[in-house]
């Protein structure tokens, strides 16, 4: 990528092509201290008010600098590495990596003081965009601390079940999830439109045996079935199902595919939950290609060829990405003891928002 001018125009040229830099796009960019508020970044002035038909009058390229003189009288040093900037990808560095069962590290990172502010939260965010989750350890367990933990990050996503949820069996439950029996692999939520992006859980207390977490890469699995299912995948991913949630005093429902794509028909979410999934009426044909992808798709994702499986102990907070990671736990025994989780959620303008706000703070 560079940049390069020629009779009074700028051009970007990256991979063999070349484009004109519109002169208005660089004008309504101009930064001197009467433009640019230094703190907010926000402009002092209304670019909608300028005329559009702005030109340059003299240009000039000096080390890595671009000195633009406009004809409206203004004139900018505009930093190359800013412009180049803005031409590549915002979330570039925020790759995943696919897993499944032979996953070993898990890149656990210990709780400190101020660790929101430290360089290992950038790490711990980094990672978790790469394997769809984290582990913090040694995370303080009183007061319902996982408050403060999310929106020490972001802002909580408040949802019909709260700020924040309490994870432990109880009398008449109004999701499974408050019993002892053992929980599949599934994504929250998939009735909600938008579908909560990360959910946090923070063990509080676990004096039983059972009760493991498990973990899956839906990413992973999706991949999976691209490769050795096509017309499966293809379904899956085409075909919106209902998902409905009915509380006492909402009825909550979202029409969306199992795997959902981008536009450019790279991997975007997941959601499974088929406790909860209503398949339109189609035609038998259809619908039998249909159940049987979704059948394919639930024993992979209950494989342990995908699945890992660990225990949490008090302290332990995990983050995931719950529009790329399924989890779940095994069965429980409540005469053995305790088990009590709390979870709550956050949406990605947080987590992306912490990591764009560490990156520049610690220059990486
Ligand atoms: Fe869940």
């Amino acid at each position: 990528m560079k940049i390069e001018l020629n009779n009074n125009k700028v051009f970007f040229k990256n991979l063999g092509l070349r484009k004109e830099i519109h002169p208005f796009w660089l004008r309504e960019r101009i930064n001197g201290e009467e433009h640019l508020d230094k703190v907010t970044q926000q402009r002092l002035f209304d670019p909608t008010e300028l005329k559009n038909n702005v030109k340059i009058n003299k240009l000039r390229l000096i080390n890595n600098f671009l000195e633009v003189s406009f004809n409206d009288g203004t004139y900018n040093k505009f930093s190359i590495q800013d412009i180049l900037n803005e031409f590549t990808s915002n979330n570039q560095h925020l790759n995943k990596v696919s897993w499944d069962a032979s996953l070993k590290v898990f890149n656990n990172f210990y709780f400190e003081k101020n660790i929101f502010e430290k360089k290992s939260m950038h790490q711990a965010l980094i990672n978790f965009y790469k394997y769809g989750f984290v582990i913090f350890k040694r995370v303080p367990t009183k007061n319902n601390f996982i408050v403060k933990f999310a929106n020490s990050i972001g802002s909580i996503r408040k949802t019909n079940f709260g700020e924040f949820f309490n994870v432990r069996s109880k009398p008449n439950p109004n999701d499974l999830a408050y019993t002892s029996l053992a929980l599949s692999p599934h994504t929250d939520n998939p009735y909600r439109n938008p579908v909560p992006c990360v959910q946090l859980l923070h063990c509080i207390e676990n004096e039983v045996s059972g009760g493991l977490s498990t973990l899956v890469d839906g990413y992973g699995v999706s991949e999976k079935l691209k490769n050795d299912y096509p017309n499966y995948y293809k379904i899956l991913t085409q075909i919106k199902v209902k998902f409905q949630f009915i509380d006492k005093n909402v009825i909550l429902e979202n029409w969306a595919e199992m795997i959902e794509l981008d536009k450019n028909k790279n991997f975007k979410q997941v959601r499974f939950s088929p406790r909860l999934d209503f398949v339109p009426l189609m035609d038998k044909k259809k619908l039998g290609l249909f159940y049987d992808a979704r059948k394919k798709i639930s024993e992979l994702y209950n494989s342990d060829k995908f699945k890992i499986q660990f225990k949490l102990v008090p302290g332990d907070l995990i983050m995931m990405d719950n529009h790329r990671l399924l989890h779940g736990r095994t069965k429980y025994d409540i005469n053995e003891g305790k088990r009590f989780l709390q979870g709550c959620y956050i949406d990605y303008d947080s987590t992306h928002g912490k990591i764009k706000y560490l990156k520049r703070k610690f220059n990486i």
